[in-house]
């Protein structure tokens, strides 16, 4: 639990010095880095927030803890929305908060969708406890129709599903967005050359189906992971365009490279489970992704899918550590939940620098993906909450994966313990 709260805690400091440090260099454009006088701020600053974070462990504590998303704590929830609303007035966006509720969009009724996983695949009616209920896309899945039919490796049904990005299913760290959809390579098996060596965990003792299934969820999240070398490739060439310093450049492309070794541990422990190589195939999506246009839209895909996507992924993967006994899962969570809270603090620098370089109205896009994304998530858990508990099997977590429900919860308290305070900073006090 205190390990828990430390990287809880140390994560809020990095992200609140990331922005003290943009804001340092703002107030200072045109000098470059300005990493001396950031530290400074940041110092301050970071001890601010983390003394209010610890006061939001306790109170948000509670309240997490039972509500399980949210109506029991009221205290938690009063906080962040605090949080956020002092965020939009300094932005001047209240308009974003109330058109955060149109984002979900609407769904798409009998479409096919396919989902990675050893034959034979499971009936329509059971496919919801073998694969959850999100698709690679981010879509909620609200029916399964009928199926399945098995095509290439995977298992495909027709189902009713939510509109993209559902505050309910997330990407493993940031996700390659082409379309305004998340995209990762499909998955084939007898592939060696995305495994990291050494990484193997204790299997012995574990049924069929539990190695089917942990294979499945570490497969899913490498492919996730995979994606995220697209889209800091995507980041790196935006940065570019529109004239960002060295050192973001830099930090975006070791992002990449980051993300590259969580790929190959991911199929590494999936191969290992599944008992045979598995790894992504094309990712053909890649060649129809269009940069951003502008450096409002930069900021806003650089909040949803960094200052908040890696940050709570952060956060999972640390929970996810905390719940795994398995120590070569263990080694393999603490290296990425280190990781992608530096690639969080990475998203709050580039926020922070497009605010200075664009003024208010990158600030009030920013402020307005922040608050949509927190909607969306504050939505999703009060519809979870609505189905009750969910119990996980503990052999799964000894072997890092939470449910659903677990992940969900873990993101809510992460958004209003970290991101929001970290986003009042940001949008506060950068400029
Ligand atoms: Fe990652
Ligand atoms: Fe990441």
């Amino acid at each position: 639990m205190n390990e828990r709260l430390a990287f809880r805690t140390g994560l809020l400091r990095q992200l609140l010095v990331a922005s003290a440090v943009a804001s340092a260099a703002c107030g200072d454009s045109g000098s470059g880095s300005g990493t001396g006088g950031g530290g400074g701020g940041g110092e301050s600053a970071a001890g601010g927030g983390g003394e209010s974070a610890a006061g939001g462990e306790t109170a948000a504590g509670g309240g997490g803890e039972s509500a399980a998303g949210g109506q029991g704590g009221a205290g938690g929830q009063g906080g962040a929305g605090g949080q956020m609303a002092a965020g939009g007035s300094n932005a001047g966006g209240q308009g974003g908060m109330a058109g955060a509720g149109g984002s979900s969009g609407s769904g798409m009724n009998d479409v096919e969708r396919c989902f990675f996983g050893a034959p034979p695949c499971p009936p329509a009616a059971e496919a919801v406890n073998v694969f959850g209920s999100c698709t690679d896309q981010l879509e909620l899945v609200t029916e399964w129709i009928s199926g399945p039919t098995e095509v290439n490796g995977t298992c495909c049904y027709q189902v009713n599903v939510s509109a993209p990005n559902a505050g309910e299913c997330a990407a493993i760290g940031r996700p390659f967005m082409v379309e305004n959809q998340a995209r990762v390579a499909s998955l084939r098996t007898g592939d060696r050359r995305w495994e990291a060596a050494g990484l193997t965990p204790v299997v012995a003792g574990l049924t069929p189906e539990l190695r089917a299934q942990l294979g499945r969820e570490w497969a899913h999240d490498a492919a996730y992971e995979h994606a995220s070398i697209a889209s800091f490739g995507k980041l790196a060439l935006e940065l570019l365009v529109f004239g960002a310093p060295a050192d973001l450049i830099e930090r975006t492309h070791r992002a990449a490279a980051d993300e590259i070794r969580h790929a190959q541990a991911g199929f590494a422990l999936a191969s290992s489970y599944l008992g045979q190589p598995v790894g992504p195939s094309t990712l053909p999506e890649a060649a129809r992704l269009v940069l951003a246009g502008s450096l409002e839209e930069l900021a806003a895909a650089a909040v949803r899918e960094g200052c908040c996507g890696e940050t709570l992924a952060a956060l999972v993967a640390d929970a996810q550590r905390d719940a795994a006994s398995d120590p070569v899962v263990r080694e393999v969570l603490t290296q990425i939940a280190a990781e992608e809270a530096e690639h969080a603090a990475l998203s709050y620098s580039v926020v922070a620098w497009a605010i200075a370089t664009g003024g208010e109205s990158v600030r009030t896009a920013a402020h307005r993906a922040f608050i949509e994304s927190a909607h969306n998530l504050e939505q999703a858990c009060a519809n979870a909450e609505q189905n009750g508990p969910v119990s996980q099997n503990e052999t799964l977590r000894a072997h890092g994966r939470l449910s659903a429900q677990e992940a969900l919860r873990e993101r809510l308290r992460g958004m209003r313990e970290v991101v929001a305070p970290a986003m009042a900073q940001l949008l506060g006090e950068a400029s």
